[in-house]
């Protein structure tokens, strides 16, 4: 019966989940580190991290007070200047790539800055006219990655995006027809590989990918997909673009997922956690690749000198603070109490947590595996009640991922606070579910 737990077997969402319930949103007043306060005062641990954006705990004074020195200073500078926030970033941006990957470029949103990664591929790949992206990949909300991402059912701006070609990403927990995971690794390397071959007309520009698939369901690839990638990249000359504005700044327990899977892409897309949270976002591009010419990547506010000094001060902050160890240290702490949690309850169907990333697939029952989502959406709901905000899946997956994924550098007292409500709140529903 295990080709019963394979995707293709599932009720898949034609839309988007609407995890949140119709209540009123919370109006958030107040954060620091890990907690966040509404305005009836009550008090939140924040296992979202704001849209996991505050790698480094919320409203930390250095990052603070290098935005409002710059702020007293100019608030805005176009980019056809220097600035020396701007000198600075690119230089710490440089400490802490892998590879050959020095140049720079920046945006606000992450969705921009995926945008500028695929133009440098196709400026580096002129005569392809297709990128590959895996099926439930997530790339943001700007009309091109919006195009490569979920949800692709009912998506009403079809017909003034650009065409991407999707191609099917091993899901281990629920590998297709009962597969080993690393057998459906190898099935969809070869399908990846077939695709850039002859399944789409002419030649591919890149492959992009997120390491670890974020809104898609927090899927995480056997170690031989990735290499296997890079390796079809090579073989084809197809550039491999890393999205880590979720994986990025030390949520792995390493500075990048490209380290933690030791594959260096040609392009990463950074954002989120990287201004400590003020907008900001970018690329680092191996700088054996050409470089945009002047004006064709050219953002009025794409520089903005408030965000660049955060982004400094919290690099620093990262660093000094050695968040990443911080982050393998508590994913690890969390990893354990996630998989004491699931011989008790039942409804736990996978746990998955590398590094910080924390989150554990809902489902009603262990063999078929059927996506548990009104009990994750109670999960959320009464987390709220009992003060935890966690993350939930919004636009894409199967609507039953409940995630932990706080600050980096949160207290144990507070992370262990955290878990023992959601093990509260999952022990209730299932109580109430016999
Ligand atoms: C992996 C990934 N890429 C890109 C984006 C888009 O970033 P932004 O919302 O800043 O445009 C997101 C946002 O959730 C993301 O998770």
């Amino acid at each position: 019966m295990n080709h019963l737990n394979s995707l293709a077997d599932l009720e898949v969402p034609a839309a988007p989940v609407a995890q949140q319930p119709a209540a009123e949103k919370i109006t958030l007043v107040k954060a620091r580190g890990s907690l966040v306060w509404d305005d009836a005062g009550r008090e939140y641990i924040d296992c979202t991290a704001q849209a996991w954006s505050n790698n480094l705990g919320a409203n930390d004074p250095r990052v603070v007070e290098a935005a409002v020195a710059q702020l007293r200073e100019m608030t805005h500078i176009r980019p056809n200047f220097e600035s020396i926030p701007h000198k600075n970033l690119v230089a710490k941006l440089r400490e802490i790539s892998v590879g050959s990957l020095n140049r720079t470029g920046f945006a606000l949103h992450g969705s921009l800055a995926g945008e500028m990664a695929m133009k440098l591929a196709f400026k580096n790949r002129p005569h392809a006219q297709n990128l590959v992206v895996l099926q439930d990949g997530y790339h943001g909300r700007s009309l091109a990655t919006l195009g490569a991402s979920w949800p692709h059912p009912n998506n009403p701006f079809l017909a003034i995006q650009p065409r991407f070609t999707r191609v099917p990403h091993p899901y281990p927990y629920r590998a297709r027809m009962g597969m080993d995971p690393e057998a459906e690794s190898q099935l969809c390397l070869g399908l990846l590989e077939d695709t850039i071959v002859k399944g789409v007309d002419g030649p591919v520009a890149a492959v992009m990918m997120e390491p670890i698939q974020g809104n898609g369901g927090h899927i995480e690839f056997p170690r031989s997909y990735y290499k296997g990638v890079r390796e079809i990249c090579d073989r084809h000359g197809v550039l491999l673009i890393f999205d880590e504005v979720q994986t990025g700044f030390g949520r792995m327990g390493t500075m990048w997922a490209a380290q933690y899977y030791d594959v260096t892409p040609d392009i990463i897309v950074f954002g989120k956690g990287v201004g400590g949270g003020f907008p900001l976002a970018g690329i680092l591009a191996d700088d054996r690749l050409k470089w945009f010419d002047e004006g064709e990547e050219a953002l009025t506010f794409g520089h903005f000198p408030v965000s660049l000094a955060a982004a400094c001060a919290t690099i620093d902050a990262i660093r000094d603070d050695k968040l990443c160890e911080k982050a393998k240290d508590s994913g690890e702490y969390v990893t354990e109490r996630l998989l004491e949690m699931q011989t008790r309850r039942k409804l736990i169907g996978d746990v998955r947590c590398p590094g910080l990333m924390a989150s554990i697939e809902l489902v009603t029952d262990r063999v078929t595996k059927a996506p548990a989502r009104h009990a994750s959406q109670e999960v959320y709901r009464r987390g709220v009640e009992l003060g935890v905000l966690f993350g939930e899946s919004r636009y894409a997956g199967l609507g039953n991922l409940i995630k932990v994924k706080p600050p980096l550098d949160i207290e144990r007292p507070l992370l262990a606070r955290a878990l023992d409500v959601l093990d509260e709140v999952l022990g209730a529903i299932e109580e109430e579910g016999k």
